[in-house]
């Protein structure tokens, strides 16, 4: 008798505001779920409150502070028994200051987690699934991510990192006719406890402090929205805060010929070696 294999959504920053939502929104829609952060007595109270509602969703927690890089790959590698579906980049955290002024351990961390984690979890999970039909990767850039926000140049900056190399992969995917889709979600102010982080306090406003923002839940709707579309970015408009859906925004360097080039390169680079904890990309030196 065949059974169908159980496949999993996996949400990064689940233990709070938009990743928090987002794996409500998803059991919703009766995806089994992989939720991972720090605080494990949040992840449980989600896991709770998720099988209360929808008891037939199976919830796997996972613990894990992923600004260590060293966590990253035991993460992933802990993943490797489940069928994965959807993977869902949400763990991340801005700073506002001036670049002189800013605090660098803070800065640093920052950056392993927005970035490093980020590209180190796509490349592994579209290393393992590009070729499985259904299969999507959702990364959390953000408005800021499009635009550059005063006081919060490198949050920015990490942001377009996020989008720039999401819609580049999108575009490797389908030059490589791969099954996988790759987006990105660009949220604008949302009440979470984003402000609090990014400020270094306890009671960020954000009544007095926004005139508009969306709440995490929405910013859920929006992502399923995404999910459901063939669109690669679905951004709010930090003005209207309305959300919209495009194909790539960035400039890109390719064209039909190059998307061949791509192709044949990809064909030729299959070989991904996966070295004790690193990932090695055996690459040739190609002009792009
Ligand atoms: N809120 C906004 O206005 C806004 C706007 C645009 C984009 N975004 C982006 O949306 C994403 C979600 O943010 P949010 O607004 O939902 O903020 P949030 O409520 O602060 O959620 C951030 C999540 O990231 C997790 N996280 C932080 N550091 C981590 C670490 N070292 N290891 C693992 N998980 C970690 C947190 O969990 P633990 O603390 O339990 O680890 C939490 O679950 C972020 O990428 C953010 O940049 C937010």
């Amino acid at each position: 008798m065949e059974y169908e294999v159980k496949k999993y959504t996996v949400i990064t920053g689940a233990s709070s505001g938009i990743g928090y939502d987002t794996a409500k929104t998803f059991a919703a829609r009766g995806k089994n779920l992989v939720i991972a952060a720090r605080r494990k007595d949040r992840l449980d109270t989600l896991k709770c409150e998720i099988l209360k509602k929808y008891p037939a969703v199976d919830v796997v927690i996972k613990p894990v502070d992923l600004s260590v890089l060293e966590n990253v790959y035991q993460f992933y590698s802990s993943l490797r028994k489940l069928r994965l579906e959807t993977w869902i980049n949400s763990a991340g955290f801005g700073n506002y200051d001036s670049v002189a002024r800013q605090n660098l351990r803070k800065i640093d961390t920052m950056i392993r987690l927005n970035i490093e984690a980020l590209t180190i979890l796509s490349s592994l999970f579209v290393h393992d699934y590009k070729d499985v039909p259904g299969t999507q990767l959702i990364n959390i850039s953000s408005a800021g991510g499009y635009t550059i926000v005063p006081t919060a140049v490198t949050y920015c900056a990490t942001k377009f990192y996020v989008s720039t190399f999401t819609e580049g992969l999108a575009w490797e995917l389908k030059a490589q006719h791969a099954k996988m889709q790759a987006k990105v979600l660009a949220p604008a102010a949302t009440k979470t406890e984003f402000g609090n982080v990014a400020n270094d306090i306890a009671d960020y406003d954000y009544d007095k402090l926004f005139g508009t923002y969306h709440t995490s839940q929405q910013v859920a709707a929006f992502l399923l929205e995404l999910y459901d579309s063939q669109k690669t970015v679905g951004i709010v408009d930090r003005e209207t805060f309305s959300f919209k859906m495009y194909e790539p925004l960035f400039p890109y360097a390719g064209s039909s010929a190059h998307n061949q080039k791509v192709e044949r390169h990809a064909a030729a680079n299959e070989k991904v070696l996966l070295e004790g904890q690193s990932l090695s990309l055996q690459s040739r030196e190609w002009d792009i």
